[in-house]
């Protein structure tokens, strides 16, 4: 057969627009981003408006019942705008923890739902897209592969000065109340080689800062070059000695897993960031054993005093459930207790909610919800207060913050504190994804007003 001299060039991938929702943890957000990464090579390029969109991923969250449920309120509302303007094609994949957990009961509640697929296997939606392009009925793919998925994304592509770059994922842990290790599967940490790869990619991008993710990101124990296991301190270490790597941060960890080597990085490394999201769930010791948690008040009270200790300017952050079965009112007085005690500067507190497959949720002693709204309400306040006096406390002071991007306002910036605080500042566009010293000036309900300090 003759080839001939001059093939024809390919035809141009027809242009499609892609609209991702995401739910949940910043894990989903990432996974948000390199789904939308894996569609671009098939001329998949995103929008934000659902009605000119051919295909409509919803990234979804398992955790609580109610984050559950609103993905089926908005597929109902995505079904009407399909509906809206016949003739054109719309492809709607439910991807993320609901999709893994609920797998074809989506499609049976939801029949113009086409792919669902679990966390671990995105990397395959080009060849889910097409098989669903291709038959009829749905697509369902919520296998855990033997190969992670990792190894088959393309390189991340950076989106402004700060990055997120999972690193872990998975939980072995079992909290009793918790539905990630079966969303998620068993923990996997990816080899040192690769983060470290990946986050030098990001930094030559123009990456300032890294958020390192994982379900459980302190039980990162991944495969070093040498065949070592390296823990998150070390690797902390090694991603400090980047260029142009000014700030690191990791999240969510569990006390279990403060292990030395990392609360040392919070000692020795400069760019490891003075703010840690440490969820202690439960200030009650009978309620932690029962949730499974693995550590007592004491532990956590440990694991804070050395990192104190080692870091005076630790600020904390935490996760708590109210609620939780069998919890009494001195459970509940305990929890409060210890939030007076530790002093948090930001946290985030839930009603406990009944998870199907979990084992809390077979517990007695499950908490009437008008009782679990009024220890909420209770809770909530006593956080709010901190969040703000520790706001309050940073006035007057200065502070190096990374610009980020324009603020609502003409001439403004918005940037983030090394306590994650958004801090709005009056500076030139040009001066985004550089760090720069501010004298924090003002305090607004979610952010602070600053200055630039002339030097
Ligand atoms: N891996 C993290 C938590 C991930 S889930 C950790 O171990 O801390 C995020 C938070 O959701 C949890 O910290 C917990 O506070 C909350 N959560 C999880 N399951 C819940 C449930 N069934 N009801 C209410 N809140 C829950
Ligand atoms: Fe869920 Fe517990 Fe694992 Fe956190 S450690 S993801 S709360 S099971
Ligand atoms: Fe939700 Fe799954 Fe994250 S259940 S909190 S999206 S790991």
């Amino acid at each position: 057969m003759n080839h001939a001299p001059n093939p024809a060039p390919a035809p141009a991938t027809p242009r499609r627009k892609v609209f991702i929702k995401t739910y949940g943890c910043q894990m989903n957000v990432y996974d948000s981003a390199r789904m939308a990464d894996v569609l671009a090579p098939q001329g998949f390029i995103p929008t934000e408006d659902v009605a000119d969109a051919d295909m409509v991923i919803l990234n979804t969250c398992h955790i609580r019942e109610k984050a559950a449920e609103k993905v089926f309120s908005d597929l109902g509302r995505i079904r009407a705008i399909k509906e809206a303007r016949p003739g054109r094609e719309m492809t709607i994949a439910v991807a993320g923890c609901v999709a893994q957990a609920e797998g074809s009961v989506i499609t049976a509640r939801a029949p113009f739902v086409d792919i669902v697929l679990g966390p671990q296997t995105y990397h395959r939606l080009p060849e889910l897209v097409a098989r669903a392009e291709r038959k009829h009925g749905a697509v369902i793919d919520t296998e855990f592969p033997a190969e992670p998925k990792f190894d088959h994304l393309p390189a991340p592509r950076a989106d402004g000065p700060a990055a997120f770059l999972s690193v872990q994922e998975g939980c072995d842990k079992f909290c009793t109340f918790c539905v990630v290790p079966y969303t998620r599967g068993a923990e996997y940490s990816r080899p040192a080689a690769d983060v470290l790869r990946e986050a030098r990619g990001l930094v030559d991008a123009g990456v300032r800062e890294i958020t390192l993710l994982g379900q459980n990101v302190n039980a990162y124990h991944g495969e070093a070059v040498d065949g070592a296991t390296w823990g998150l301190g070390r690797l902390i270490r090694e991603l400090a000695e980047i260029d142009g790597l000014a700030r690191i941060r990791y999240t969510t960890s569990h006390p279990r897993d403060m292990d030395d080597a990392l609360m040392e990085a919070h000692r020795d490394v400069d760019a490891l960031m003075p703010f840690l999201h440490l969820p202690v769930q439960s200030g009650s010791d009978k309620i932690l054993a029962e949730m499974n948690r693995g550590h007592t008040i004491d532990d956590y009270r440990r694991v804070i005093d050395k990192l104190r200790t080692y870091r005076p300017d630790l600020a904390l952050s935490s996760d708590f459930i109210v609620g939780f079965p069998g919890e009494s009112d001195a459970d509940f007085q305990a929890t409060m207790n210890l939030v007076r005690e530790i002093t948090f500067a930001q946290s985030f507190s839930f009603k406990y909610s009944r998870r199907p497959g979990t084992p809390a949720t077979a517990m007695t002693g499950q908490v009437p919800e008008d009782v679990k709204t009024a220890r909420l309400g209770e809770l909530q306040a006593l956080i709010d207060k901190q969040l703000t006096q520790f706001n309050q406390s940073c006035v007057g002071r200065e502070m190096d913050v990374l610009l980020t991007h324009t603020g609502r306002h003409p001439g403004q910036l918005v940037g983030r504190s090394p306590y994650l605080q958004a801090v709005h500042v009056s500076a030139d566009a040009a001066m985004i994804g550089k760090i720069v010293s501010l004298r924090l000036t003002g305090l607004s309900t979610y952010s602070l007003a600053a200055e630039l300090i002339e030097k």
